[in-house]
């Protein structure tokens, strides 16, 4: 896990490491991180393909742009862009396209996902992590974030991935959990503004979907 230093404050992190442990992520690999936000899985990607890899950074707020840029100041293959994710254009195809609590944001998540499959080379890979917002517990009453355009949108993820033309090789569903101060308790209190005190806490189940474009001359999945 040394590797993943990065996403040690990140209460996802476990669905992070399992699904790029599963994809062989490494060295000079290409990625795409999709709604970038501050950056913070940006670097982790960055730390695990090393200078000769490259990670692009997209976010639509032009804000992210400069926040990424402070994050991730030592590592210089990270390169951000202002892009939405419903007009992505590199300058190149990548290994892995990912976003991570970006779909339930969006206007379309079918259109962003379809563009994500477009940047990826033959073969390389979609990676989406995203919330069934109203799965969540708090004292074992439902939360939601009822601000999202799409607060449950990992329940339909599988069939989003699917419908993009990727194979989807994996999907899992994890909720991190806890009770009283720590991770759990700060992130929740960070997300919501709600302090849960000593009332357990289940946080939104992140779905993961693992897609991959068919290679040249392969048939993509029937749809
Ligand atoms: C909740 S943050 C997620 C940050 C990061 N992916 C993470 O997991 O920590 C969502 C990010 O998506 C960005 N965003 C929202 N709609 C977008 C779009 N259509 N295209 C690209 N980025 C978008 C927002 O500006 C925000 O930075």
């Amino acid at each position: 896990m040394s590797e993943l230093t990065g996403l040690r404050d990140d209460v996802y992190r476990r669905p992070l490491a399992t699904a790029l442990s599963r994809l062989g992520l490494g060295s000079g690999w290409r990625c795409l991180d999709v709604g970038a936000g501050g950056g913070d899985v940006s670097v982790a990607l960055a730390e695990m393909v090393g200078r000769h890899g490259r990670i692009y950074a997209v976010d639509s707020d032009p804000r992210a742009r400069d926040e990424v840029a402070r994050t991730a100041a030592a590592h210089t293959q990270v390169i951000a862009l202002t892009q939405a994710g419903e007009d992505l254009i590199l300058p190149e195809q990548v290994d892995l396209a990912f976003c991570r609590f970006l779909l339930l944001h969006v206007h379309d998540p079918s259109v962003v996902l379809c563009r994500m499959a477009a940047v990826v080379r033959a073969g390389g890979w979609v990676v989406a992590q995203e919330p069934i917002t109203s799965a969540g517990r708090i004292a074992g009453s439902p939360m939601s974030m009822p601000d999202a355009r799409h607060p449950d949108i990992g329940a339909m993820l599988p069939a989003l991935v699917r419908d993009a033309g990727l194979e989807v090789v994996d999907a899992w569903a994890e909720a991190p959990a806890g009770v009283g101060p720590g991770p759990v308790a700060r992130y929740l209190e960070t997300l919501t503004g709600v302090d849960p005190g000593d009332d357990p806490v289940v946080l939104p189940p992140l779905v993961t979907v693992i897609g991959r474009r068919a290679e040249e001359g392969e048939s993509g999945p029937s749809q």
